[in-house]
């Protein structure tokens, strides 16, 4: 029977009882905060409060992909800020990582280009990196794979990397502004929500289409989970009130240790975040 009103502690046991065995979890920028990479919409510290030095028209503009084609050098000095190199997955990431050992992740759909689900062991079967990620970088004309060493070579000593083939521009494979989502995305998605018996949404601010609209895709019965900082999207309280949602508002890191403490999962976790 579908939870009226749900509290977190009853979504804890849905899971340990076996209600619920396709977990999606949607995630965004909130959940590597604690790794030590900011966000980018939190007012003073997220990255689109921080890029004056770069004069850019508007802050979105360094992921704009039309306007990286006029002028590609805010991003690449971005991009030699943001390389990822030594952050380590969260308490967030190996919770999900464990919900993928007890069998019940049904997918991770995320929005971060930090790797860090990868480095978290979560399988790739498992993961839609659906702003793609640093792993991968092509040429943006001729679509040529290029070595990911050779690019960040380019970056780190500032020049402007181009296509030997067709100069065009070379770019790693995270989805800018105005370009597609993977195909993943597109063709998991419905498969997906449509099997979901519950959903987590964690650090994310809702604000970016179309990943945001996923959260309206679970069949109405499904229960939503938030645990975020701030409510958002159809989470806040100036909304009509969903019957099936649960708020675990705060940061992310404390508020899933509570849950894996629900779940009698805090040992196992902790193995994870320690190995
Ligand atoms: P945002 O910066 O928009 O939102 C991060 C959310 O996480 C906010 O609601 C924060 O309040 C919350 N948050 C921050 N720290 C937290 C913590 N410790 N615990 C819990 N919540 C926390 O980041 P995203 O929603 O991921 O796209 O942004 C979506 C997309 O916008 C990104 O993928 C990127 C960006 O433009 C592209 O570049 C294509």
């Amino acid at each position: 029977k579908p939870l009226s009103e749900p509290t977190i502690e009853e979504v804890a046991k849905g899971i340990t009882d076996g209600t619920f065995k396709k977990i999606i979890v949607m995630t965004g920028a909130g959940i590597s905060v604690a790794a030590g990479i900011p966000d980018f919409r939190t007012p003073g510290t997220g990255l689109y409060y921080n890029l004056q030095k770069y004069d850019l028209p508007f802050p979105e503009a360094v992921f704009e992909i039309r306007y990286f084609q006029q002028r590609p050098e805010p991003f690449y000095a971005l991009a030699k800020e943001m390389w990822p190199s030594n952050y380590k997955p969260t308490i967030t990431h190996h919770f999900i990582r464990l919900l993928e050992e007890k069998g019940v992740l049904l997918r991770n759909y995320t929005q971060n280009i930090d790797t860090l689900e990868r480095q978290a062991g979560i399988s790739p079967e498992l993961l839609v990196e659906a702003h793609g990620s640093f792993g991968t970088t092509r040429c943006i004309k001729c679509k040529r794979e290029v070595d990911q060493e050779w690019l960040r070579e380019k970056v780190f000593r500032d020049e402007i990397p181009k296509c030997s083939d067709c100069e065009g521009l070379i770019k790693p494979d995270i989805t800018f502004f105005g370009e597609n989502l993977p195909e993943r995305f597109h063709t998991l998605t419905h498969p997906d929500f449509q099997q979901c018996d519950l959903l987590f949404v964690i650090g994310t601010s809702l604000e970016v289409y179309p990943f945001a609209s996923l959260v309206d895709r679970p069949k109405s019965d499904v229960p939503r989970v938030l645990i975020n900082m701030e409510e958002v999207g159809p989470f806040e309280s100036t909304k009509k009130d969903d019957c099936r949602d649960v708020k675990v508002l705060g940061d992310c890191q404390a508020s899933v240790r509570e849950l894996a403490k629900l779940l009698h999962w805090e040992s196992e976790l902790d193995e994870l975040v320690h190995q």
